[in-house]
């Protein structure tokens, strides 16, 4: 390979038949003791007018004539060899300064001296510094394991996008295994029902996190006592998932206060209160609807009912969230009060800080509360990690504080601008990478990879993975 030209911050590399590099590679460009990493980011011919003009030519004279051309001098496997020169784009990521890589290229290198070599990911880390405690291996990059490490998602907002079926699951699931391996406690919204499998091999067989895995549906495992939620979750609740008006929220809270000193603080008895209470009847109304709604989504227990800080004592623990079959109310009200309550705990110091990844988290949440939160309970130690196939639901300010994204396909040209625009890569590596990633590969970006995108093919799992669409055509074999 050879340096052509120099565009920007992009090298154009002359590749003839037997160089190879593929989308993503990092290459070693190193000219008399200095060198720079570059990224191939598109493969292009070579075409100039004139070696058009001669394959037309060719092309016109071989269909004309059937005998063999003279060609003592063998000039037509030359041509044919400059026909089929390539051109490799791509991105000067970084200079290496004392075995180190620093992103402050000032030089140029030789178009005659300089050797160009695949940089392996290995030499790449090293260079880097990329090392951690916990490593969470995520599959192979080229033809070398690549791993990622549990500390770049601690305190983080991470997040997976890519089209549908594309694997966006399968590695957040990947993700949630090995955090809860490392003893971290993560909670997961899943609208699938499928992050239950983490509990089981695909032989059936319990997984090594069997025990640390508690799939928990809303007014079935996940029951929660009013008292245990407090005013300020059930307010939340009321306000944001029930649209409950000022007035009325008031009056509930006064029915509250009142069963609260009576020491009968319950359903059943909120549900006598709203009926004799004295109210004008518009505030009755709004509360009966509401209450409603509570009593229907069997969300809340006279007595008992979950405790976040039980479940999350000992070593690691995933609670899996199932609201594949919950109503949008119900699941906007599940979500609005465990968040609450997680806040609530953490604020206290009771629980330590844990990992939570939504799925589809805009189907949940209204996009512009989900900005107040993440910057919120960032704060008090809840980091997020959005699953989503539509990266426009998620606003730009979520994108903005955006640490980590895990980029799988995406065709739809909408789709791929909106996160070429917003993401933490350039735009050109973004289109062109992602647009032809096979499934389940997955170009990650950001801290993780110490912001040097890399393509990462994900490792199939070792557990049972749920989720899949249910047909009504089953398929042979
Ligand atoms: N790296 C992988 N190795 C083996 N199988 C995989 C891999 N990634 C995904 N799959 C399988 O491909 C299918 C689709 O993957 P997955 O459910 O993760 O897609 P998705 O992007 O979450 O799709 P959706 O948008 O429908 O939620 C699943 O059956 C999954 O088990
Ligand atoms: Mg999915």
């Amino acid at each position: 390979m050879k340096i052509l030209a120099k565009n920007g911050n992009e090298l154009l590399l002359l590749a003839m038949k037997g160089d190879a590099a593929a989308k993503g590679d990092y290459l070693l460009i190193e000219d008399k003791g200095r060198s720079m990493a570059v990224q191939v980011y598109d493969e292009e011919y070579l075409s100039s007018q004139s070696l058009i003009e001669d394959m037309v030519r060719e092309e016109v004279v071989n269909a004309s004539s059937a005998e063999n051309l003279h060609d003592p001098l063998n000039i037509g496997s030359l041509s044919r060899l400059v026909r089929d020169a390539r051109i490799f784009k791509a991105k000067i990521r970084a200079a290496v300064v004392d075995g180190r890589l620093t992103s402050d290229v000032t030089w140029l290198p030789s178009r005659v001296e300089s050797k160009i070599r695949r940089l392996k990911m290995k030499e790449l880390d090293s260079l880097l510094g990329r090392t951690g405690v916990y490593p969470i291996p995520v599959g192979r990059s080229g033809d070398e394991d690549f791993e990622i490490f549990a500390e770049d998602l601690d305190g983080k907002l991470t997040i997976i996008t890519g089209k549908k079926e594309s694997g966006k699951s399968h590695l957040s699931k990947l993700l949630v295994k090995t955090l809860v391996q490392h003893g971290a406690f993560v909670v997961v919204f899943d609208l699938n029902n499928e992050y239950g499998g983490l509990a089981y091999n695909r032989d059936g067989s319990p997984s090594s996190i069997h025990d640390r895995v508690m799939a928990l549906e809303p007014g079935k495992g996940l029951k929660l006592s009013l008292d245990y939620c407090g005013k300020a979750a059930v307010s939340g609740m009321l306000k944001n998932a029930l649209d409950m008006p000022p007035a009325s929220l008031r009056e509930f809270f006064r029915i509250w206060d009142w069963l609260e000193n009576k020491k009968t603080l319950g359903v059943e008895a909120i549900g006598n209160a709203v009926n004799t209470w004295n109210i004008n009847e518009l505030v009755r109304d709004a509360l009966v609807s509401r209450f409603h709604s509570i009593q229907s989504s069997r969300l809340f227990a006279d007595s008992g009912g979950f405790r976040f800080e039980d479940a999350m004592k000992g070593g690691g623990a995933a609670l899996i969230i199932n609201m594949g079959e919950s109503s949008g109310t119900v699941r906007r009200m599940t979500v609005e009060l465990v968040l609450s309550k997680i806040v609530d705990l953490l604020e206290r110091k009771v629980i330590p800080p844990i990992f939570l990844f939504a799925e589809e988290a805009h189907l949940y949440i209204r996009e512009t509360y989900w900005e107040d939160l993440i910057t919120r309970m960032r704060h008090f130690g809840v980091y997020t990690t959005f699953v989503t196939n539509q990266p426009d639901a998620l606003n730009d300010g979520i994108y903005r504080q955006v640490d980590n994204i895990f980029l799988f396909n995406f065709t739809n040209d909408s789709d791929l601008e909106k996160i070429a625009k917003v993401s933490l890569a350039d735009g050109d590596t973004i289109r062109s990478i992602v647009r032809t990633l096979p499934q389940r590969q997955c170009l990650a970006i950001g801290k993780a990879v110490c912001d040097l995108p890399v393509v990462v093919k994900v490792a199939a799992s070792e557990v049972l993975t749920l989720g899949e669409t249910k047909r009504f055509f089953k398929k042979k074999g």
